[in-house]
């Protein structure tokens, strides 16, 4: 009697344990996106997809997580720099071929896709990404990727990260990109995009980092970037950008870094430049002229500002010395002449800061 009893109880038991996991499981059609992105990608070094095995993909496959209520796929997180290999070699970072399988475009209700720093990534962006309305990050840094960014971005309008920089993309940045409204982090540093800054790329109102350096970039700064109210950090240093600074660029609400070096960058240095809210100012190697403006003041604090390799001419303005703090100073390699100012800024700074000018004199240098 007692046995029938507990045979009947785990009858019970196993009927509502597998009821539950058919439930909990993935849908078939994600586990075989997945299963899809696993064989277009090599991963003999680490491991990573031995994990990706059996039938629920929402449990214990490395780096794929679900949402708790529709059991659909939600994040792909695939890091090769910061992951613990699943194999004994604790201290190996990733390494990966092959490519990003279209098939990711099927997992309709992801939110994040991380594959980065696995360095031999190749093959280009699944066009159909832009088809994935949920997306929120979309980082791949550290690959080899090339082909174009996929030209309609723009449809992503829950974009927040888009982080390609590392790879070895080319063509233009699409116009369609201004249309994410929710962007806050742009990437692309170290490709090879070329073609202009798209003009209205001031309606991306929710940025805070542009970083575009090192591509190929052409053109002039468009102005509206200055109506980026929240952007604090702009890189787009090393590129072929001509033209002059917008003026407006001083008067930028938070940026703090503003990165113009290697560029064709001519005309003069926007005064309000020099007593904004930057605190990283590098432009140098450009061909920027004129005189610097005299226009330091306390408002003025600069950890670095690197003006060395243009055509600047006239003297050091006297008002540097009211700037709140220079760390590091770099005016050399410019047609600088008259005698450098004397004040705490400059206490510590050294001849190399100064050197390569036209006729600079007194401390560090020789005395006038
Ligand atoms: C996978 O990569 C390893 C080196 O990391 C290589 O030896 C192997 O041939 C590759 N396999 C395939 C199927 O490409
Ligand atoms: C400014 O940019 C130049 C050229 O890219 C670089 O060599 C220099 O180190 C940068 N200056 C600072 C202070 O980072």
């Amino acid at each position: 009697m007692g046995g029938g009893c507990f045979i009947q109880l785990t009858t019970v038991a196993v009927l509502f344990l597998s009821l539950t996991s058919s439930v909990l499981s993935c849908p078939p059609s994600d586990r075989a996106a997945l299963l899809a992105i696993k064989a277009a990608l090599n991963d003999s070094y680490l491991g990573i997809f031995n994990t990706w095995t059996g039938a629920d993909c929402c449990h214990n496959w490395y780096g794929v997580s679900c949402d708790q209520e529709t059991r659909r796929v939600a994040d792909i997180n695939l890091r090769g720099e910061s992951e613990k290999p699943i194999s004994n070699n604790a201290h190996r970072t990733g390494y990966m071929t092959g490519y990003i399988s279209p098939a990711i475009c099927k997992l309709t209700r992801l939110s994040s896709v991380t594959i980065s720093d696995w360095k031999g990534i190749s093959g280009e962006i699944p066009r159909c990404i832009s088809d994935l309305p949920f997306l929120r990050i979309l980082d791949l840094v550290g690959n080899k990727i090339s082909g174009t960014i996929p030209p309609e971005i723009g449809k992503l309008h829950r974009l927040t990260v888009l982080n390609v920089a590392d790879n070895l993309i080319s063509g233009k940045i699409p116009l369609s990109i201004t249309n994410i409204k929710s962007l806050m982090h742009l990437d692309i540093r170290n490709n090879f995009i070329s073609g202009p800054i798209p003009r209205s790329i001031g309606r991306l109102r929710m940025l805070s980092r542009a970083l575009l350096s090192g591509n190929r970039l052409s053109g002039t700064i468009p102005a509206s970037i200055s109506r980026i109210y929240r952007l604090a950090d702009l890189d787009l240093s090393r590129n072929q950008i001509s033209g002059s600074i917008p003026k407006s660029i001083g008067k930028m609400a938070v940026l703090t870094t503003l990165s113009l070096d290697l560029n064709k960058i001519s005309g003069q240095i926007p005064i309000t430049l020099l007593s904004s809210g930057i605190s990283d100012l590098n432009l140098s190697r450009n061909a920027l002229e004129g005189n610097i403006p005299n226009a330091f003041g306390a408002r003025s604090y600069f950890t670095a500002l690197d003006l060395s390799y243009n055509n600047l001419k006239g003297p050091i303005p006297k008002s540097v010395s009211s700037a709140s703090y220079i760390g590091h100073l770099d005016l050399s390699h410019n047609h600088l002449c008259g005698q450098i100012p004397i004040g705490s800024p400059f206490d510590h700074l050294e001849a190399s800061s100064f050197v390569y000018n036209d006729c600079l004199c007194g401390k560090p240098l020789k005395t006038c």
